[in-house]
């Protein structure tokens, strides 16, 4: 009953798969974030449609055993452990995979993180929005960037981003570390499509709704929250592959994209409302907790005594790790 109720709220879609076999057949497919959920998921799906999948995520065993499963099945794939958060290590990932494979026909930026947590239990956790940004915009920004001038030499490819309905909704109490990173990347990639549609590239981001996965449980655990199933997202991820649509997501967004416009002022009280009437989950809580209880980084004395004294400007270093 739940998965019904979250098919017809977050509208999965569905795509015939001798459509999908046309459009991966013998084609080369990096799909993030495919050690779980979502990614792993699509990756499969992709495999079996004839595409050969190149799997990206940190979690180097995982990645190997979902290699394995294709492979035993008849398909190809190869894993690239990296963290999408260590820039020159995208940049090595993305040398070797165009020196392996040439020109990738389609990228899937899936891999993702989220964080529900107020600002009340914020204070002493930045690196956690830096992270976020990391990972789901700075990232992904530069995989694609990698990527993207073999795809264009080639006059063709796709990349298709796996973004949430919330970068397209107003920003919710609670998640906005998560939405800003999220929508920032979106932008990103819609100011590129005008750009590189010229060069038969195509960009595709896809507005999935929440998912039974790793990344909402703390979210579903606490309380009975429709979602779609992961296989549902992943043939909307893989729908997207071969889609002629600018975008995909939920059948809502647009009047609610809309309408939020139209009623802005008794929207923020309502979800003003929303926030009072909400709670932190026990994990952002004990997050906040753990900050807490560990120095500042900056009063650590070894870190104060590399500030240049009051009134001297600090002198930019050269950021070493993104020289070629
Ligand atoms: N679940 C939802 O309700 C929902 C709703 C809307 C949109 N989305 C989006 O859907 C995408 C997939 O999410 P999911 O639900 O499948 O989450 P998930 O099960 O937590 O999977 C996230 C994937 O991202 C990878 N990842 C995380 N940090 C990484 C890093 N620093 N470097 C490389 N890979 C990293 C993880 O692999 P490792 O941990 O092995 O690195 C994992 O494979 C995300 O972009 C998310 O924002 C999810």
């Amino acid at each position: 009953m739940s998965r019904l109720i979250g098919r017809l709220l977050f509208s999965r879609s569905r795509v015939r798969p001798a459509r999908l076999r046309r459009a991966v057949r013998d084609r080369v497919v990096v799909v993030t974030g495919a050690s779980h959920g979502v990614g792993r998921q699509t990756a499969r799906q992709l495999a079996d449609a004839g595409a050969t999948v190149l799997v990206l995520a940190r979690s180097a065993h995982l990645l190997d055993e979902l290699v394995e499963q294709i492979r035993a099945h008849g398909g190809r794939a190869d894993a690239y452990p990296v963290d999408l958060a260590d820039f020159t290590a995208v940049r090595e990932v993305a040398e070797r995979i165009l020196a392996e494979h040439g020109p990738v026909d389609v990228l899937v930026n899936n891999a993702g993180k989220s964080i529900r947590r107020s600002v009340e239990l914020s204070g002493r956790r930045f690196h956690d929005f830096r992270r976020l940004t990391d990972v789901n915009y700075l990232g992904p920004l530069r995989l694609t960037l990698e990527l993207l001038p073999a795809m264009r030499a080639a006059r063709r490819g796709r990349i298709v981003s796996v973004s949430t309905f919330a970068a397209r909704m107003p920003p919710f109490p609670r998640w906005g570390g998560y939405q800003a990173s999220k929508a920032a990347f979106d932008v990103w990639l819609r100011a590129l499509a005008p750009e590189v549609a010229g060069d038969g590239v195509r960009v595709v981001p896809v507005y999935l709704g929440l998912v039974d996965t790793r990344m909402s449980a703390p979210l579903l655990a606490a309380g009975r929250v429709p979602a779609l199933d992961v296989r549902d997202a992943a043939q909307t991820v893989c729908a997207a592959v071969c889609t002629r649509r600018h975008s995909l997501g939920p059948w809502w967004c647009l009047p609610a994209e809309l309408g939020a416009g139209v009623v802005s002022r008794p929207l923020r009280a309502v979800l003003a409302w929303w926030y009072r009437r909400g709670r932190d989950t026990p994990a952002a809580v004990r997050a906040a907790r753990a900050a807490a209880d560990r120095p500042r980084p900056e009063s650590l004395p070894a870190q104060a005594e590399r500030r240049p004294p009051p009134g001297r400007v600090p002198v930019a270093r050269p950021d070493r790790s993104e020289q070629p």
